[in-house]
């Protein structure tokens, strides 16, 4: 284990990717990159990363924020719950850790949204402590290293591979470099497919590719089907080119501005009426989690006077603020069919 993880340190010195919060290692960029990371690739990451930090430069900008504003600027990385709960998080950590973000795994894992990985993160990234972390690109590398027989997705698995990084970086001269070598080396180098083993600084102990069976790990789990749906969506707009929308509460995207869609959406005051498809404006592709959706958006049917004044959960949006407000992504793909 010693020579791995020395080759994966000095690896990472040569060929790590200039990130912004790798100038500092502040113990605040670490957390908000990892959160935003988790379910984001790199490149949208950095656009939002150096947004957020300007805004929010530290815990206790975050906690006195409103939670609006915070997911305002998530606003297209999706998962809003990551930024609710990155907001709960820095008022914990102003409660309880005098703003400062604590060392441990087992305090960091007491604070809201910081589960296993984001706790390793920090203390590793962040503190060097010998913390381990697997995320997807790490869990994919060490099961070729090793070449682990367990099916992706099962609990067999996930526990051999938190015991080998744990091992690994309990042998690291420096756990920050090691943890970030072996995220660095999965998305850079040990790719899903096609990975670029020739040069791979772990080539020579790595089972997978002794056998020439790079690419049959991590081994394939039980698939889990994606639902397709088709809902239709509608614009609504008022003599002032103020588009109707409705603020929803869910688990998903809870206090998000969403247009109104769905077969059986109902008109604002109305009894029971549904909105009316008037012209189809286009159609487009979105992905959410494990739903597969195709939006068909139509100008409704309806005088905006019939519809009356911003009232409950439905508002008149005027499209120049809409940056402002927090919003999933598939709102801003239907207006720009309208707005061409
Ligand atoms: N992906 C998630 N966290 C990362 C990190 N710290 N370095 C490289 N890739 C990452």
């Amino acid at each position: 284990m010693p020579k791995i993880s020395e080759a994966l340190e000095t690896w990472f010195l040569k060929n790590q990717r200039p990130l912004p919060w790798r100038a500092s290692y502040r113990p605040y960029h670490i957390w908000i990159s990892e959160i935003m990371l988790q379910q984001t690739r790199m490149d949208v990451v950095l656009a939002y990363f150096e947004r957020f930090i300007d805004r929010f430069p530290d815990v206790r900008a975050l906690a006195e924020a409103d939670v609006e504003e915070v997911l305002a600027l998530w606003s297209g990385l999706g998962y809003y719950r990551r930024a609710r709960m990155l907001h709960a998080g820095a008022q914990h950590v102003v409660d309880r850790h005098g703003g400062e973000l604590p060392q441990s795994v087992e305090s960091l894992l007491g604070i809201p949204g910081i589960g296993r990985y984001t706790a390793g993160a920090i203390a590793s990234i962040a503190y060097d402590n010998a913390a381990p972390i697997v995320d997807g690109n790490v869990a994919r590398l060490l099961s070729r290293l090793e070449a682990l027989e367990a099916p992706s997705g099962s609990v067999a698995l996930s526990r051999e591979e938190w015991e080998l990084a744990t091992s690994l970086v309990s042998t690291a001269s420096s756990p920050r470099m090691l943890n970030q070598a072996l995220m660095e080396l999965g998305a850079l180098v040990c790719t899903p497919s096609r990975p670029s083993c020739e040069i791979c600084p772990l080539a020579s102990w790595c089972e997978a590719r002794s056998r020439g069976e790079q690419e049959r790990f991590p081994v394939a789990g039980p698939r889990k089907a994606s639902r397709f749906l088709r809902i239709p969506l509608y614009i609504v707009e008022d003599p002032q080119g103020r588009v109707l929308m409705r603020i929803e509460h869910g688990r998903l995207m809870d206090g998000m501005f969403h247009l109104p869609h769905g077969n059986d959406a109902l008109l604002p005051g109305s009894n029971g009426e549904n909105f009316r498809k008037g012209k189809l404006l286009g159609t487009f592709r979105h992905s959410i989690t494990d739903r597969r959706i195709e939006f068909s958006a139509y100008l409704a049917e309806h005088d905006s006077s019939s519809i009356g004044e911003s009232s409950g959960e439905w508002t008149w949006v005027d499209l120049r603020e809409l940056g402002t407000l927090p919003h999933p992504s598939y709102v801003k793909k239907a207006l720009r069919l309208l707005r061409g």
